[in-house]
Protein backbone atom coordinates (compact mmCIF):
# COMPACT_ATOMS: atom_id res chain seq x y z
CA UNK A 1 0.00 0.00 0.00
CA UNK A 2 1.25 3.43 -0.87
CA UNK A 3 0.46 6.30 0.69
CA UNK A 4 1.13 9.77 -0.79
CA UNK A 5 2.66 12.18 2.00
CA UNK A 6 0.53 15.31 0.50
CA UNK A 7 -2.74 16.67 2.14
CA UNK A 8 -5.50 17.20 -0.47
CA UNK A 9 -7.09 20.51 -0.17
CA UNK A 10 -10.14 21.62 -1.28
CA UNK A 11 -12.06 25.11 -1.30
CA UNK A 12 -13.10 25.96 2.04
CA UNK A 13 -9.95 24.35 3.57
CA UNK A 14 -8.16 27.73 2.72
CA UNK A 15 -8.04 31.40 2.41
CA UNK A 16 -5.48 33.45 0.04
CA UNK A 17 -3.68 35.56 2.13
CA UNK A 18 -4.36 39.39 1.03
CA UNK A 19 -1.52 41.46 0.14
CA UNK A 20 -0.18 45.10 -0.53
CA UNK A 21 -2.54 46.37 -3.59
CA UNK A 22 -2.29 49.56 -5.78
CA UNK A 23 -5.33 48.60 -7.10
CA UNK A 24 -7.73 51.43 -6.14
CA UNK A 25 -10.64 50.39 -7.69
CA UNK A 26 -12.66 46.91 -9.04
CA UNK A 27 -12.60 48.55 -12.92
CA UNK A 28 -8.91 48.57 -12.48
CA UNK A 29 -8.60 45.04 -12.94
CA UNK A 30 -8.51 42.85 -16.12
CA UNK A 31 -10.58 39.12 -15.69
CA UNK A 32 -9.63 38.16 -19.58
CA UNK A 33 -8.56 35.10 -19.74
CA UNK A 34 -6.97 32.14 -22.11
CA UNK A 35 -9.57 28.96 -22.66
CA UNK A 36 -7.84 27.49 -24.96
CA UNK A 37 -4.02 27.90 -26.84
CA UNK A 38 -6.69 30.15 -29.29
CA UNK A 39 -9.75 31.01 -27.41
CA UNK A 40 -9.49 34.26 -25.05
CA UNK A 41 -13.09 35.10 -23.29
CA UNK A 42 -13.69 38.52 -21.07
CA UNK A 43 -14.90 36.58 -17.84
CA UNK A 44 -13.56 33.03 -16.90
CA UNK A 45 -16.48 31.41 -16.94
CA UNK A 46 -18.43 28.15 -18.46
CA UNK A 47 -21.63 26.69 -18.09
CA UNK A 48 -21.39 22.82 -17.59
CA UNK A 49 -22.15 20.30 -20.27
CA UNK A 50 -25.05 18.79 -18.09
CA UNK A 51 -28.57 18.57 -19.61
CA UNK A 52 -30.00 20.61 -17.08
CA UNK A 53 -27.44 23.42 -17.32
CA UNK A 54 -26.54 24.17 -21.31
CA UNK A 55 -28.84 24.06 -24.11
CA UNK A 56 -28.54 26.51 -26.80
CA UNK A 57 -30.40 29.73 -24.49
CA UNK A 58 -27.84 29.28 -21.71
CA UNK A 59 -25.03 29.48 -24.52
CA UNK A 60 -26.22 32.59 -26.05
CA UNK A 61 -26.45 34.18 -22.66
CA UNK A 62 -23.08 32.78 -21.40
CA UNK A 63 -21.13 33.89 -24.41
CA UNK A 64 -23.06 37.40 -24.57
CA UNK A 65 -21.60 37.67 -20.98
CA UNK A 66 -18.41 37.41 -22.35
CA UNK A 67 -17.83 33.44 -20.75
CA UNK A 68 -18.87 30.22 -22.99
CA UNK A 69 -21.65 27.87 -22.79
CA UNK A 70 -20.87 24.27 -23.86
CA UNK A 71 -23.21 22.16 -25.30
CA UNK A 72 -24.00 18.60 -23.18
CA UNK A 73 -24.21 15.61 -25.30
CA UNK A 74 -27.16 13.90 -24.53
CA UNK A 75 -29.36 14.31 -27.50
CA UNK A 76 -28.84 13.00 -31.03
CA UNK A 77 -26.42 14.71 -33.66
CA UNK A 78 -28.48 16.56 -35.45
CA UNK A 79 -30.34 18.21 -32.56
CA UNK A 80 -26.97 19.30 -31.27
CA UNK A 81 -25.59 20.73 -34.42
CA UNK A 82 -29.05 21.98 -34.59
CA UNK A 83 -28.51 24.02 -30.82
CA UNK A 84 -24.59 25.11 -32.18
CA UNK A 85 -26.10 26.91 -35.27
CA UNK A 86 -28.72 28.60 -33.18
CA UNK A 87 -26.13 30.07 -30.66
CA UNK A 88 -24.05 30.91 -33.82
CA UNK A 89 -26.99 33.12 -35.55
CA UNK A 90 -28.13 34.64 -32.07
CA UNK A 91 -25.69 37.48 -32.42
CA UNK A 92 -23.51 39.74 -35.01
CA UNK A 93 -24.82 42.93 -36.66
CA UNK A 94 -26.45 40.37 -39.48
CA UNK A 95 -27.68 37.06 -38.97
CA UNK A 96 -26.83 35.07 -42.47
CA UNK A 97 -28.98 33.12 -44.08
CA UNK A 98 -32.16 34.06 -42.22
CA UNK A 99 -35.14 31.76 -42.29
CA UNK A 100 -37.25 31.99 -45.08
CA UNK A 101 -40.40 30.74 -46.64
CA UNK A 102 -42.21 30.56 -49.90
CA UNK A 103 -44.95 33.53 -50.80
CA UNK A 104 -47.35 30.25 -52.26
CA UNK A 105 -47.35 28.75 -47.99
CA UNK A 106 -49.71 28.68 -45.93
CA UNK A 107 -49.89 30.76 -43.30
CA UNK A 108 -49.91 27.96 -41.25
CA UNK A 109 -47.04 26.43 -42.21
CA UNK A 110 -44.97 29.82 -41.64
CA UNK A 111 -46.20 30.18 -37.90
CA UNK A 112 -44.97 26.72 -37.48
CA UNK A 113 -41.39 27.39 -38.94
CA UNK A 114 -41.50 30.37 -36.79
CA UNK A 115 -42.62 28.44 -33.65
CA UNK A 116 -39.67 25.61 -34.82
CA UNK A 117 -37.04 28.13 -35.00
CA UNK A 118 -38.31 30.57 -32.36
CA UNK A 119 -38.25 33.68 -34.14
CA UNK A 120 -40.84 36.55 -34.84
CA UNK A 121 -40.74 36.86 -38.43
CA UNK A 122 -39.58 35.21 -41.94
CA UNK A 123 -38.12 36.62 -44.69
CA UNK A 124 -40.19 35.66 -47.70
CA UNK A 125 -38.22 35.13 -51.33
CA UNK A 126 -38.80 33.37 -54.59
CA UNK A 127 -37.15 30.71 -56.02
CA UNK A 128 -34.02 32.82 -56.97
CA UNK A 129 -33.59 33.79 -53.15
CA UNK A 130 -35.09 37.10 -54.04
CA UNK A 131 -36.77 39.16 -51.55
CA UNK A 132 -40.69 38.95 -52.06
CA UNK A 133 -41.78 40.19 -48.41
CA UNK A 134 -41.95 39.72 -44.68
CA UNK A 135 -44.08 38.32 -42.48
CA UNK A 136 -43.93 38.67 -38.71
CA UNK A 137 -46.54 36.98 -35.77
CA UNK A 138 -48.00 40.59 -36.20
CA UNK A 139 -49.19 40.05 -39.49
CA UNK A 140 -50.57 36.75 -38.78
CA UNK A 141 -51.98 37.70 -35.37
CA UNK A 142 -54.33 40.08 -37.18
CA UNK A 143 -55.03 38.96 -40.18
CA UNK A 144 -58.87 37.84 -40.83
CA UNK A 145 -59.67 34.49 -40.80
CA UNK A 146 -60.03 33.65 -44.70
CA UNK A 147 -56.88 34.81 -45.45
CA UNK A 148 -54.83 31.79 -45.44
CA UNK A 149 -51.54 31.92 -47.91
CA UNK A 150 -48.76 33.73 -46.80
CA UNK A 151 -48.50 36.40 -49.78
CA UNK A 152 -51.95 37.31 -48.53
CA UNK A 153 -50.47 38.80 -45.41
CA UNK A 154 -47.13 40.04 -45.76
CA UNK A 155 -45.45 42.85 -46.36
CA UNK A 156 -44.54 42.87 -49.74
CA UNK A 157 -41.61 43.53 -51.27
CA UNK A 158 -42.05 47.03 -52.47
CA UNK A 159 -42.69 48.18 -49.26
CA UNK A 160 -39.89 47.12 -47.49
CA UNK A 161 -36.85 49.02 -46.73
CA UNK A 162 -33.55 46.81 -46.88
CA UNK A 163 -29.67 47.37 -47.03
CA UNK A 164 -26.94 46.63 -48.89
CA UNK A 165 -24.00 43.65 -47.29
CA UNK A 166 -21.33 46.53 -46.97
CA UNK A 167 -23.95 48.37 -44.29
CA UNK A 168 -22.17 49.27 -41.14
CA UNK A 169 -24.21 49.65 -37.65
CA UNK A 170 -24.71 53.19 -37.50
CA UNK A 171 -25.99 52.84 -41.31
CA UNK A 172 -28.22 50.38 -40.33
CA UNK A 173 -29.18 52.07 -37.01
CA UNK A 174 -30.13 55.61 -38.75
CA UNK A 175 -32.41 53.54 -41.42
CA UNK A 176 -34.23 51.41 -38.83
CA UNK A 177 -34.83 54.14 -37.07
CA UNK A 178 -35.74 56.68 -39.85
CA UNK A 179 -38.49 53.75 -41.02
CA UNK A 180 -39.15 52.95 -37.64
CA UNK A 181 -38.46 49.38 -38.29
CA UNK A 182 -37.66 46.52 -36.03
CA UNK A 183 -35.74 44.51 -38.78
CA UNK A 184 -34.06 45.08 -42.19
CA UNK A 185 -33.43 42.24 -44.59
CA UNK A 186 -29.85 42.80 -46.48
CA UNK A 187 -30.03 42.31 -49.65
CA UNK A 188 -27.47 41.97 -52.62
CA UNK A 189 -26.67 43.53 -56.27
CA UNK A 190 -28.57 40.39 -57.66
CA UNK A 191 -32.03 41.00 -55.05
CA UNK A 192 -30.99 37.77 -53.61
CA UNK A 193 -31.23 37.63 -49.70
CA UNK A 194 -28.16 37.31 -47.85
CA UNK A 195 -29.01 38.33 -44.16
CA UNK A 196 -31.38 40.17 -42.10
CA UNK A 197 -30.33 43.11 -39.16
CA UNK A 198 -32.66 43.67 -36.16
CA UNK A 199 -32.94 46.78 -34.26
CA UNK A 200 -31.76 44.21 -31.14
CA UNK A 201 -28.52 43.47 -32.59
CA UNK A 202 -27.88 46.93 -34.22
CA UNK A 203 -28.17 47.79 -30.30
CA UNK A 204 -25.92 45.18 -28.68
CA UNK A 205 -23.56 45.60 -31.15
CA UNK A 206 -23.23 49.41 -29.98
CA UNK A 207 -23.26 48.26 -26.77
CA UNK A 208 -19.65 46.42 -27.36
CA UNK A 209 -20.92 44.08 -24.31
CA UNK A 210 -17.45 41.89 -23.39
CA UNK A 211 -19.76 39.25 -25.71
CA UNK A 212 -17.48 36.04 -26.52
CA UNK A 213 -17.66 36.39 -30.46
CA UNK A 214 -15.66 35.17 -33.71
CA UNK A 215 -13.79 36.83 -36.11
CA UNK A 216 -17.77 37.51 -37.79
CA UNK A 217 -19.15 38.99 -34.80
CA UNK A 218 -20.90 35.53 -34.03
CA UNK A 219 -21.25 34.41 -30.32
CA UNK A 220 -19.11 31.11 -29.75
CA UNK A 221 -20.24 27.97 -28.43
CA UNK A 222 -18.66 24.86 -27.53
CA UNK A 223 -20.21 21.30 -27.29
CA UNK A 224 -19.35 17.89 -25.54
CA UNK A 225 -18.43 15.10 -27.01
CA UNK A 226 -18.11 11.50 -25.79
CA UNK A 227 -15.63 8.33 -27.04
CA UNK A 228 -15.64 6.37 -30.09
CA UNK A 229 -15.37 6.30 -33.46
CA UNK A 230 -19.25 7.14 -34.17
CA UNK A 231 -18.67 10.17 -32.14
CA UNK A 232 -15.86 11.41 -34.81
CA UNK A 233 -19.11 11.83 -36.79
CA UNK A 234 -20.91 14.39 -33.85
CA UNK A 235 -17.56 16.18 -33.85
CA UNK A 236 -17.35 16.89 -37.78
CA UNK A 237 -21.04 17.43 -37.59
CA UNK A 238 -20.76 20.37 -34.87
CA UNK A 239 -17.74 21.96 -36.10
CA UNK A 240 -19.71 22.18 -39.86
CA UNK A 241 -22.44 23.62 -38.26
CA UNK A 242 -20.22 26.37 -36.38
CA UNK A 243 -19.07 25.11 -32.78
CA UNK A 244 -15.71 27.08 -31.55
CA UNK A 245 -14.87 24.03 -29.54
CA UNK A 246 -15.29 20.76 -28.71
CA UNK A 247 -15.23 19.28 -25.32
CA UNK A 248 -14.22 15.22 -25.11
CA UNK A 249 -16.10 14.69 -21.67
CA UNK A 250 -15.24 11.61 -20.28
CA UNK A 251 -15.38 10.60 -16.38
CA UNK A 252 -12.29 9.26 -16.08
CA UNK A 253 -10.09 10.68 -18.83
CA UNK A 254 -7.04 9.63 -18.07
CA UNK A 255 -8.04 5.89 -19.81
CA UNK A 256 -6.00 4.57 -22.99
CA UNK A 257 -9.33 5.03 -24.73
CA UNK A 258 -9.82 8.85 -24.15
CA UNK A 259 -6.18 9.78 -25.11
CA UNK A 260 -6.66 7.59 -28.29
CA UNK A 261 -9.45 9.66 -29.43
CA UNK A 262 -7.94 13.16 -28.88
CA UNK A 263 -5.33 11.68 -31.39
CA UNK A 264 -8.10 10.84 -33.51
CA UNK A 265 -10.26 14.35 -33.05
CA UNK A 266 -6.84 16.39 -33.35
CA UNK A 267 -5.80 13.87 -36.79
CA UNK A 268 -8.84 14.17 -37.63
CA UNK A 269 -10.01 17.96 -37.18
CA UNK A 270 -6.26 19.91 -37.12
CA UNK A 271 -7.43 23.21 -36.83
CA UNK A 272 -10.17 22.36 -33.93
CA UNK A 273 -9.88 23.91 -30.60
CA UNK A 274 -10.13 20.44 -28.13
CA UNK A 275 -10.60 20.19 -24.38
CA UNK A 276 -10.01 17.02 -23.19
CA UNK A 277 -10.52 15.71 -19.33
CA UNK A 278 -11.51 15.22 -16.81
CA UNK A 279 -8.60 14.29 -14.55
CA UNK A 280 -6.93 14.79 -11.23
CA UNK A 281 -3.60 14.73 -11.73
CA UNK A 282 -0.43 16.04 -13.37
CA UNK A 283 -0.17 12.45 -15.31
CA UNK A 284 -3.85 12.47 -16.61
CA UNK A 285 -3.21 16.60 -17.40
CA UNK A 286 0.06 15.73 -19.23
CA UNK A 287 -0.96 12.35 -21.12
CA UNK A 288 -4.36 14.45 -23.00
CA UNK A 289 -1.92 17.50 -23.73
CA UNK A 290 0.77 15.31 -25.33
CA UNK A 291 -2.39 13.63 -27.31
CA UNK A 292 -3.31 16.99 -28.43
CA UNK A 293 -5.78 18.55 -25.77
CA UNK A 294 -5.58 22.51 -26.25
CA UNK A 295 -7.05 22.78 -22.57
CA UNK A 296 -7.27 20.21 -19.87
CA UNK A 297 -10.37 20.04 -17.78
CA UNK A 298 -9.58 18.77 -13.95
CA UNK A 299 -12.22 17.80 -11.80
CA UNK A 300 -12.92 14.09 -10.43
CA UNK A 301 -15.75 14.21 -7.81
CA UNK A 302 -15.91 17.84 -6.58
CA UNK A 303 -19.20 18.81 -8.33
CA UNK A 304 -22.59 19.53 -6.55
CA UNK A 305 -24.31 16.55 -8.07
CA UNK A 306 -21.27 14.38 -8.10
CA UNK A 307 -21.23 10.52 -6.04
CA UNK A 308 -18.05 9.26 -7.91
CA UNK A 309 -16.16 9.39 -4.93
CA UNK A 310 -18.46 7.91 -2.85
CA UNK A 311 -19.56 5.15 -4.93
CA UNK A 312 -15.64 4.31 -6.16
CA UNK A 313 -13.20 5.91 -3.41
CA UNK A 314 -11.81 7.65 -6.47
CA UNK A 315 -10.58 11.12 -6.42
CA UNK A 316 -8.83 14.48 -5.76
CA UNK A 317 -10.00 17.33 -3.97
CA UNK A 318 -9.96 19.97 -6.19
CA UNK A 319 -7.84 22.51 -5.01
CA UNK A 320 -5.17 20.04 -5.04
CA UNK A 321 -6.09 18.46 -8.18
CA UNK A 322 -6.05 21.55 -9.80
CA UNK A 323 -2.45 23.10 -8.68
CA UNK A 324 -0.91 19.19 -9.43
CA UNK A 325 -1.98 19.31 -13.20
CA UNK A 326 -1.13 23.15 -13.91
CA UNK A 327 2.00 22.03 -12.13
CA UNK A 328 2.39 18.58 -13.94
CA UNK A 329 1.80 20.70 -17.62
CA UNK A 330 4.13 23.48 -16.51
CA UNK A 331 7.08 21.14 -15.97
CA UNK A 332 6.46 19.29 -19.14
CA UNK A 333 6.97 22.38 -20.74
CA UNK A 334 2.92 21.81 -21.62
CA UNK A 335 1.67 25.29 -20.84
CA UNK A 336 -1.68 24.96 -21.75
CA UNK A 337 -5.07 26.26 -19.97
CA UNK A 338 -6.37 24.36 -17.21
CA UNK A 339 -10.36 24.40 -16.40
CA UNK A 340 -11.42 23.88 -12.92
CA UNK A 341 -14.73 21.90 -13.50
CA UNK A 342 -17.00 21.22 -10.16
CA UNK A 343 -17.56 22.67 -7.08
CA UNK A 344 -18.04 26.34 -7.37
CA UNK A 345 -20.35 27.75 -4.69
CA UNK A 346 -19.36 31.17 -4.17
CA UNK A 347 -17.24 34.01 -6.15
CA UNK A 348 -14.33 33.01 -3.49
CA UNK A 349 -14.44 29.43 -4.67
CA UNK A 350 -14.19 30.73 -7.89
CA UNK A 351 -10.88 33.22 -7.14
CA UNK A 352 -9.18 30.33 -5.26
CA UNK A 353 -9.26 28.28 -8.46
CA UNK A 354 -8.05 30.71 -10.31
CA UNK A 355 -5.29 31.62 -8.23
CA UNK A 356 -4.54 27.60 -7.75
CA UNK A 357 -3.60 27.94 -11.71
CA UNK A 358 -6.87 27.66 -13.04
CA UNK A 359 -7.46 29.60 -16.47
CA UNK A 360 -11.46 29.20 -16.35
CA UNK A 361 -13.57 27.45 -14.46
CA UNK A 362 -16.61 25.17 -15.43
CA UNK A 363 -20.10 25.75 -13.72
CA UNK A 364 -22.98 23.29 -12.89
CA UNK A 365 -25.39 23.48 -10.11
CA UNK A 366 -24.90 26.98 -9.59
CA UNK A 367 -26.40 27.71 -13.09
CA UNK A 368 -28.86 25.10 -13.26
CA UNK A 369 -31.47 27.29 -11.24
CA UNK A 370 -31.05 29.88 -13.73
CA UNK A 371 -33.80 30.88 -16.46
CA UNK A 372 -32.06 29.63 -19.27
CA UNK A 373 -31.57 26.41 -17.83
CA UNK A 374 -33.53 23.76 -19.66
CA UNK A 375 -36.49 23.06 -17.60
CA UNK A 376 -39.01 25.51 -16.25
CA UNK A 377 -39.38 25.96 -12.65
CA UNK A 378 -41.61 24.44 -10.03
CA UNK A 379 -42.79 25.33 -6.63
CA UNK A 380 -41.62 23.51 -3.72
CA UNK A 381 -42.89 24.05 -0.20
CA UNK A 382 -43.79 27.94 -1.42
CA UNK A 383 -40.11 28.08 -3.16
CA UNK A 384 -39.67 28.32 -7.24
CA UNK A 385 -37.05 25.28 -7.83
CA UNK A 386 -35.29 23.76 -10.69
CA UNK A 387 -34.35 20.39 -10.99
CA UNK A 388 -30.25 19.24 -11.22
CA UNK A 389 -28.95 16.02 -12.32
CA UNK A 390 -25.78 14.60 -12.42
CA UNK A 391 -25.09 12.96 -16.29
CA UNK A 392 -24.39 10.12 -14.18
CA UNK A 393 -27.42 9.78 -12.30
CA UNK A 394 -30.09 7.31 -12.69
CA UNK A 395 -32.94 9.97 -13.90
CA UNK A 396 -30.52 11.15 -16.77
CA UNK A 397 -29.70 7.67 -17.57
CA UNK A 398 -33.38 7.07 -18.30
CA UNK A 399 -33.80 10.28 -19.74
CA UNK A 400 -30.84 9.18 -22.54
CA UNK A 401 -32.96 5.77 -22.97
CA UNK A 402 -36.22 7.69 -23.56
CA UNK A 403 -34.47 9.81 -26.10
CA UNK A 404 -32.69 7.26 -27.56
CA UNK A 405 -35.88 4.83 -27.45
CA UNK A 406 -37.10 4.11 -31.57
CA UNK A 407 -40.94 4.15 -32.28
CA UNK A 408 -40.25 0.61 -33.38
CA UNK A 409 -39.26 -0.34 -28.84
CA UNK A 410 -42.29 -1.18 -26.99
CA UNK A 411 -43.47 1.90 -24.56
CA UNK A 412 -44.02 -1.08 -22.10
CA UNK A 413 -40.81 -2.49 -22.59
CA UNK A 414 -39.21 -3.43 -19.45
CA UNK A 415 -35.69 -1.61 -18.24
CA UNK A 416 -33.46 -3.12 -16.46
CA UNK A 417 -32.51 -0.19 -14.19
CA UNK A 418 -31.38 -1.82 -11.01
CA UNK A 419 -28.53 -2.78 -13.56
CA UNK A 420 -27.37 1.17 -13.60
CA UNK A 421 -24.69 2.17 -11.02
CA UNK A 422 -25.51 5.69 -10.40
CA UNK A 423 -22.46 8.28 -9.55
CA UNK A 424 -24.79 10.83 -9.37
CA UNK A 425 -27.83 12.28 -7.81
CA UNK A 426 -31.01 14.10 -9.08
CA UNK A 427 -31.83 17.55 -7.14
CA UNK A 428 -33.41 21.06 -6.67
CA UNK A 429 -31.66 24.02 -6.48
CA UNK A 430 -33.73 27.25 -5.99
CA UNK A 431 -35.02 29.56 -9.24
CA UNK A 432 -32.24 32.04 -9.23
CA UNK A 433 -33.48 34.39 -12.50
CA UNK A 434 -30.98 35.43 -15.33
CA UNK A 435 -27.45 34.01 -15.53
CA UNK A 436 -26.34 37.60 -16.43
CA UNK A 437 -26.82 38.37 -12.82
CA UNK A 438 -25.51 35.60 -11.28
CA UNK A 439 -22.23 35.84 -13.24
CA UNK A 440 -22.48 39.80 -12.34
CA UNK A 441 -22.01 38.99 -8.68
CA UNK A 442 -19.05 36.06 -9.45
CA UNK A 443 -17.05 38.81 -11.63
CA UNK A 444 -17.47 41.34 -8.98
CA UNK A 445 -16.31 38.98 -6.45
CA UNK A 446 -13.48 37.97 -8.35
CA UNK A 447 -12.28 42.07 -9.22
CA UNK A 448 -12.42 42.29 -5.52
CA UNK A 449 -10.72 39.48 -4.78
CA UNK A 450 -8.00 40.26 -7.22
CA UNK A 451 -7.81 43.58 -5.20
CA UNK A 452 -7.14 42.09 -2.30
CA UNK A 453 -4.26 40.20 -3.63
CA UNK A 454 -2.74 43.34 -5.18
CA UNK A 455 -3.00 41.27 -8.93
CA UNK A 456 -3.94 43.50 -11.86
CA UNK A 457 -4.55 39.86 -14.13
CA UNK A 458 -5.70 36.50 -13.23
CA UNK A 459 -1.55 35.70 -14.65
CA UNK A 460 -0.30 37.94 -11.48
CA UNK A 461 -2.94 36.34 -8.71
CA UNK A 462 -1.35 33.20 -10.12
CA UNK A 463 2.31 34.24 -9.46
CA UNK A 464 1.76 36.33 -6.11
CA UNK A 465 -0.98 34.01 -4.78
CA UNK A 466 -0.30 32.44 -0.94
CA UNK A 467 -2.92 30.19 0.44
CA UNK A 468 -3.38 29.53 4.19
CA UNK A 469 -4.41 26.51 5.60
CA UNK A 470 -7.60 26.76 7.80
CA UNK A 471 -9.22 24.79 10.73
CA UNK A 472 -12.62 24.05 11.13
CA UNK A 473 -13.03 26.82 13.39
CA UNK A 474 -11.45 29.69 10.69
CA UNK A 475 -14.45 27.69 8.53
CA UNK A 476 -16.94 28.81 11.28
CA UNK A 477 -15.13 32.16 11.35
CA UNK A 478 -15.24 32.64 7.54
CA UNK A 479 -19.06 32.67 6.91
CA UNK A 480 -21.70 35.25 8.28
CA UNK A 481 -21.63 33.49 12.27
CA UNK A 482 -23.31 34.80 15.33
CA UNK A 483 -25.69 36.42 14.23
CA UNK A 484 -29.49 35.57 12.70
CA UNK A 485 -30.05 35.85 8.93
CA UNK A 486 -32.85 37.97 7.98
P1 LIG B 1 -20.93 21.72 -10.04
O1 LIG B 1 -20.36 21.60 -8.66
O2 LIG B 1 -20.63 23.05 -10.65
O3 LIG B 1 -20.15 20.62 -10.92
O4 LIG B 1 -22.37 21.37 -10.09
C1 LIG B 1 -20.42 20.41 -12.26
C2 LIG B 1 -19.59 19.27 -12.79
O5 LIG B 1 -19.92 18.04 -12.17
C3 LIG B 1 -19.55 16.95 -13.04
N1 LIG B 1 -20.66 16.01 -13.13
C4 LIG B 1 -20.69 14.80 -12.51
N2 LIG B 1 -19.78 14.16 -11.75
N3 LIG B 1 -21.29 12.36 -11.44
C5 LIG B 1 -20.08 12.94 -11.20
O6 LIG B 1 -19.25 12.35 -10.51
C6 LIG B 1 -22.26 12.93 -12.21
O7 LIG B 1 -23.36 12.38 -12.38
C7 LIG B 1 -21.94 14.21 -12.77
N4 LIG B 1 -22.64 15.08 -13.58
C8 LIG B 1 -21.83 16.14 -13.77
C9 LIG B 1 -19.22 17.55 -14.38
O8 LIG B 1 -17.82 17.57 -14.51
C10 LIG B 1 -19.81 18.95 -14.27
O9 LIG B 1 -19.21 19.88 -15.11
Amino acid sequence: MFVRQQKGLTFDDVLLVPRRSSIRSRGDVDVSTWLTRQLRLAIPVLSANMDTVTEWRMAVSMARSGGLGVLHRFMTVEQQARQVARVKRAQGLMVENPYTIAAQATIAQAEKLMDQHDVGGLIVVDEQNRLVGLITRRDILLAPEALQQVAQVMTPADHIVSAAPSVTSAEARAILYEHRLEKLPVVDREGAVVGLITSRDVVRVEQHLPASTDSRGRLLVGAAIGVGSAELARAEALLEAGADLLVLDIAHGHADHCIDMVKMVRQNFPSAQIVAGNVATAEGARDLAEAGADAIKVGIGPGSICTTRIVTGFGVPQLTAIQDAVQGLQEAGLTIPVIADGGIKTSGDMVKALAAGASVVMIGGLFAGCEEAPGSPVLRDGQKVKVVRGMASLGAAIGRRAAEKTDDESAEEQEDWDKVVPEGVEAVVPYRGEVAEILHQLVGGLRSGLSYGGAHTLEELQRTAEFIEITSAGVRESGSHDVRRI
